[in-house]
């Protein structure tokens, strides 16, 4: 695992969005993994930046997300469908067709879940994932749990998590109760990862996911076992690990 630290979220976002515009430069049909949240918006504005100068060119690339809210429409604002498109899809020369993210809509959590498995199977896996943590330390909807879970599926959402995504919504009973994600075991299966995170409230949670023991109550601990990690964290997510 290399970790690097950034100086404040903008040079985080820089260098994420280096390591995502090489690889495409490099595999222009790579399979890129994406996640939402607040973290990775940085990095997504500077991709579609460099897009619009003429040194990246998203028409070969292919996209699973990580996860998706249960219920949630395409249309509604906080989906992860949407956010995808306001935040990437829709300001790169990307085709619609090659982008995947779990569908909110369907009802059958098995189904779903077995389609978007084998989806990724299809695609020849993620060539890189790339991944935020949460402040419990889950990654995707992976919660703190008692095992890890391997492949996709239909998580309850932790109390934790619904906390802190009630800020997205007009209010907290306004946030989904469930979620389709991606297992540790698909995230694990990925050739590359890059997890980035920001903030002072983030940094027990890359402590123990770095340094601590590798265990389900968190989950980002297992990527200690993946042999291509690269962590991009600035100084006060980072201000926590040994040195
Ligand atoms: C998002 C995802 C989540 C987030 C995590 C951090 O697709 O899978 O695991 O990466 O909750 O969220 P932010 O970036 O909002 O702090």
């Amino acid at each position: 695992m290399r970790i690097y630290e950034a100086k404040d979220y903008q040079e985080m976002s820089r260098k994420a969005a280096n390591i995502l515009s090489a690889q495409v430069i490099l595999k222009p049909d790579s399979v890129l993994g994406l996640a939402t949240g607040s973290t990775p918006i940085g990095m997504y504005d500077q991709l579609v930046e460099w897009y619009k100068k003429g040194d990246l060119d998203f028409s070969k690339v292919k996209t699973v997300n990580l996860d998706e809210y249960k219920g949630l429409t395409h249309d509604n604002d906080q989906s992860y469908y949407y956010f995808m498109h306001e935040h990437l899809f829709d300001r790169v020369n990307i085709d619609p067709a090659n982008t995947n993210v779990p569908d909110g809509t369907e009802e059958d959590p098995e189904k779903e879940c077995a389609r978007y498995e084998k989806l990724i199977e299809s695609m020849g896996g993620v060539d890189i994932q790339l991944l935020g943590i949460g402040h419990n330390g889950h990654i995707g909807f992976n919660e703190p749990d008692s095992t890890f879970a391997k492949t996709t599926h239909c998580v309850d959402l932790a109390e934790s998590t619904i906390e802190a995504n009630k800020r997205f919504f007009a209010s907290v009973d306004d946030v989904p109760r469930q979620a389709y994600t991606m297992g540790i075991g698909t995230i694990m299966k990925a050739k590359k990862i890059l997890l980035i995170v920001n903030g002072e409230s983030k940094a027990d949670a890359v402590a123990k996911a770095f340094f601590g023991p590798v265990t389900p109550e968190v989950p980002a601990s297992i990527l200690q076992f993946h042999s291509d990690v690269v962590v991009i964290g600035d100084s006060a997510a980072l201000s926590k690990i040994p040195r």
